[in-house]
């Protein structure tokens, strides 16, 4: 029988910079080598059958980091925004992004609104960017927006995430070592299988995909039952 496949996977994709510490290379470098293996791994994944591919890209803390280093990032965003996601979004698949992407240049908010917006109605493989994304921002942003409206069930409230037509993640991959969340995905992440790579994000290559893959295959999710 095949392997049962997560539909949904969120990835916190950590170690850049220490990627590129290892290599005495200024941390630019190691975002840089990170987007190189993020157009691999959205293939890879989607080729294997994932249908929702949650990429974790800055944090609302990372905003806290030297400007220098944001705008470097904000460069890669702004070319993969403006000369990668449209091919994708031209192959049957959808990019969104969650987060508050205020605080990026107007220019790479104009290309993620063009991408985001040619996404077809019923795409095969949806693609989501966190960006200057942080669950509790997402929570209390929801909870203002419940405010006055009476009571509101799970599925309500589910409705107010930025996440309302993305389904939760089946399975978090952590590359970088570090064993916890960071603030991705926490309402979402009730039921996620949890898994952690001592890889750094660049290493982090289609084999070690398939590794985290199996894995889930193997875990038994019982949701509470017996
Ligand atoms: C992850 O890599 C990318 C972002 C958080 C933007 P880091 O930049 O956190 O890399 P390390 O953890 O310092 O190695
Ligand atoms: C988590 O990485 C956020 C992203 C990958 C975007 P960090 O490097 O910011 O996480 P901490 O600071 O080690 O928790
Ligand atoms: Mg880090």
């Amino acid at each position: 029988m095949a392997d049962k496949v997560p539909a949904s996977v969120g990835i916190i994709m950590d170690g850049n910079g220490r990627w590129a510490k290892r290599r005495l290379l200024p941390r630019s470098a190691g975002h840089e080598a990170g987007m190189k293996r993020i157009l691999g791994l959205v293939e890879h994944a989607r080729a294997r059958g994932v249908k929702y591919l949650t990429l974790y890209a800055l944090s609302t803390e990372n905003l806290s980091r030297p400007r220098e280093e944001l705008e470097g990032l904000y460069s890669l965003f702004r070319k993969y925004f403006a000369q990668y996601a449209p091919r994708l979004s031209g192959s049957g698949a959808a990019v969104k992004v969650i987060g508050d992407i205020s605080v990026l240049p107007r220019d790479v908010r104009q290309s993620i609104a063009d991408v985001c917006s040619q996404a077809p109605v019923q795409a095969e493989f949806t693609l989501v960017f966190a960006i200057n994304y942080g669950s509790r921002a997402e929570i209390v942003r929801a909870a203002n927006l419940a405010a006055g409206r009476g009571s509101l069930t799970e599925r309500d409230f589910a409705q107010l995430l930025y996440t309302a037509d993305v389904p939760d993640p089946d399975l978090i991959i952590r590359t970088g070592g570090e064993l916890r969340l960071s603030n991705f995905l926490l309402w979402q992440s009730a039921y996620a299988e949890l898994y952690f790579s001592k890889v750094l994000f660049p290493d982090f290559d289609d084999r070690r995909l398939d590794e985290a893959l199996k894995e889930y295959s193997r875990r038994n999710r019982r949701f509470g039952r017996v």
